[in-house]
């Protein structure tokens, strides 16, 4: 071969490994190129789809968000369950709307579920409360349920309050028990020590006095102290003579600071009782708090349903010197509840108004 031939020869070798080596680099250029980018558009697809299912039923839902948090109810309210807006949330935090598989349940006397409605028992009264469960699944949600009974629906045009069987019934020097209205359920006080004889004022509402009877009770048994009922219930004529002799005797001015007048009494509502010991030769007077009797009762009545109903510092409040003699029954939640805010009767409903 010629020299000019083999030169020929090497040249067009070194084309094909060249070509070869082109053809091999645009193959693995586009195998990889072009279907790493179909996968991505696979992956988009993909992502896509399962964005969408986000929202539907496939995601799974640890834990529930309920609105609202908390319910405030009235006595006798009927309440739709699904006026409870259910969320599930998911581990990425999604929220997913869950329309059905919800179970719902309550906890406590005064509340009962019954075909998707919340019913509120007629007895209930203000603070009165109860754990709603909201259930999906296996996961669950608490809404507390609390009754509150707002004075402002409980009064009619002549200043009559329209609750007065109520537990939670507020009377005071503007709002008046009817002239007409006597208990139904008053029991005379036949197991506690009494005062006086007089077989009107040793009576209370039933509740009230097996509240009483279980203070009188616990104070002998966890202090050895003897309490007296001196007056409980009192009728509207009883009341209304017991004030003109004190209005005969101090001046109107005097007496209403220490005496309601007619229908303005809580004694007239059976729920009301002013109680007493030896230390106080058995009298009604401020000097009770002094007694260690008295220190007892006053901090420990709402254990057993009771109130301090004219505390003291609260005159221009309730109208009325401090008592710490007069018990209210309102109930052990509510008695509690208003123990614990150190409010009167008064400021706490008024409270809960503006809450
Ligand atoms: N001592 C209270 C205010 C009443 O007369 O009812
Ligand atoms: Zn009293």
């Amino acid at each position: 071969m010629s020299k000019r031939n083999k030169k020929r020869k090497r040249k067009q070798g070194a084309v094909i490994v060249t070509t070869i080596l082109i053809i091999l680099f645009l193959t693995i250029f586009y195998t990889n190129g072009v279907s790493n980018n179909d996968d991505n558009d696979i992956n988009n697809e993909y992502t896509e789809k399962n964005d969408k299912s986000d929202n539907s039923k496939n995601e799974k839902i640890i834990e529930l968000k309920v609105t609202p948090e908390k319910y405030i109810t009235y006595s006798d309210e009927k309440i739709n369950l699904s006026s409870f807006k259910v969320l599930g949330v998911s581990k990425n935090k999604k929220e997913v709307n869950i329309d059905k598989d919800i179970e719902f349940s309550i906890t406590g006397d005064t509340f009962n579920i019954e075909d998707n409605m919340l019913l509120v028992s007629s007895n209930a009264i203000t603070a009165d409360n109860g754990i709603l469960t909201i259930s999906y699944g296996d996961i669950s949600k608490n809404v507390e349920i609390k009754v509150f009974n707002n004075l402002d629906d409980n009064i009619d045009g002549s200043d009559i309050i329209t609750n007065s069987d109520a537990y939670d019934m507020v009377v005071n020097k503007t709002r008046n028990l009817a002239s007409d209205y006597v208990p139904s359920d008053l029991v005379p006080l036949d197991d506690i020590p009494t005062v006086l004889q007089n077989s009107e004022i040793n009576q209370l509402r039933k509740a009230a006095y097996d509240a009483l009877k279980e203070l009188f009770l616990k104070a002998e048994e966890e202090k050895s102290f003897k309490l007296y009922a001196r007056s409980g219930y009192r009728s509207y004529r009883t009341q209304n003579d017991l004030y003109n002799s004190y209005v005969a005797n101090h001046g109107q001015l005097e007496a209403d600071t220490f005496s309601a007048k007619p229908g303005q009494s809580e004694h007239q509502s059976g729920l009301s009782i002013d109680i007493t010991c030896e230390a106080m030769n058995f009298q009604l007077d401020d000097t009770f708090f002094d007694t260690v009797e008295g220190k007892w009762v006053a901090e420990n009545a709402h254990r057993f349903g009771f109130i301090i109903r004219y505390p003291k510092g609260k005159e221009s409040i309730t109208g009325y010197q401090y008592e710490p003699w007069h018990l209210r029954y309102v109930g052990k939640t509510l008695a509690t509840e208003i123990y614990e805010s150190q409010l009167t009767m008064e400021e706490y409903f008024e409270q809960l108004k503006s809450n």
